[in-house]
């Protein structure tokens, strides 16, 4: 569907462009996300419905989500725009053995922007190159989540008021996680930390991107064993061990209880640490744990939607109001 925005397409801008992975955002660009995002938190309800007033976008979700699907679906709504989708590929023409790109393609004809999380990796990037509209990853197999690398920025500044000068200590399972390399390649874009990779053996981040991050000037620890980190951190990033990406369901239960983040844990930890995952969690951070000051994944999750709300009106063309 062609876009009748009056935005500009510049070299900094995100209008009219996919976003797929966080690696093709310049240090502006996301800095333009951030800025929008804390600009759609203040702006009034009515203004905002304005914004993208008289667009489709379409939500094409081939695996589950809960906080993505509907942060989007709902950013989406507050900006005015109609949202179409599907949340599950088996009540589409797939099933007939219509093909993902006739699918994407077709979607093109209805929507003038598609968001889509697919379990496989690349999917985003194959979307983006058949498709006539942007297309936003929410998500492709263990390959990145770019919105969530956004969001988490979002809630790292407003937390500590910078991005700069921060000790961060990333736990679980780095292995599989789609959310750790692209946040940390971003970050380094923008300040100067320092990053703790906290995994089982068998966990680990790839040798080749923490070599690549590295390379980027990333000053990364790794070990295995939170208590020799603990002390240091200003944020400790959990994630879940992912069972959905496990070849062998005995190698995954002897993973999955590796580490669980307790009161007992905290009570070492500083006053100040932000304590954040991508959630859903399992049982890595105990229900005693949410009431702690520490607990940031709630407010977390609550920043996908003004962080998607700016990302999608940055794409789209939308005005923003004023500063
Ligand atoms: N953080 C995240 O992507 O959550 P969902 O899988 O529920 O969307």
């Amino acid at each position: 569907m062609p876009s009748t925005s009056t935005g500009k397409k510049t070299a900094h801008s995100l209008f009219n462009r996919s976003l797929v992975s966080i690696y093709d955002l310049s240090k502006q660009q996301i800095l333009d996300v951030l800025t929008t995002a804390s600009k759609m938190e203040r702006l009034k309800p009515e203004a905002k419905a304005k914004i993208l007033a008289h667009k489709t976008v379409a939500s094409l979700f081939f695996e589950p989500s809960t906080r993505t699907r509907l942060s989007f679906e709902a950013a989406i709504q507050n900006l005015g725009a109609n949202v179409i989708g599907f949340s599950d590929e088996n009540v589409t023409s797939l099933k007939k053995g219509e093909s993902f790109s006739d699918t994407i393609k077709m979607v093109c004809n209805y929507a003038h922007a598609i968001v889509m999380r697919h379990p496989i990796t690349g999917h985003a990037r194959i979307a983006a190159g058949e498709a006539s509209v942007p297309v936003i990853n929410a998500g492709d197999g263990t390959n990145e989540h770019p919105t969530q690398n956004l969001l988490d920025l979002y809630t790292i500044k407003k937390r500590f008021g910078r991005l700069n000068g921060l000790k961060i200590g990333f736990l679980g399972d780095l292995k599989f996680s789609r959310t750790i390399k692209g946040l940390v390649h971003a970050l380094n874009k923008l300040g100067d930390n320092e990053y703790y990779f906290i995994a089982p053996h068998q966990l680990r981040m790839e040798e080749g991107i923490t070599q690549t991050l590295k390379g980027e000037g990333c000053k990364i620890l790794e070990g295995e064993h939170l208590e020799n980190f603990i002390g240091l951190l200003d944020i400790l990033y959990v994630t879940r061990i992912q069972r959905e990406r496990f070849d062998s369901h005995a190698e995954y239960e002897r993973l999955r209880g590796s580490y669980q983040i307790d009161k007992g844990t905290l009570a070492r930890a500083k006053k100040t640490l932000a304590l954040m995952h991508p959630l859903p969690r399992i049982d890595e951070i105990s229900r005693d744990v949410d009431e702690l000051p520490q607990a940031t994944y709630f407010q977390q999750a609550h920043h996908g939607l003004p962080v998607r709300e700016a990302i999608l009106s940055l794409i789209l063309g939308g005005k923003h109001g004023k500063n």
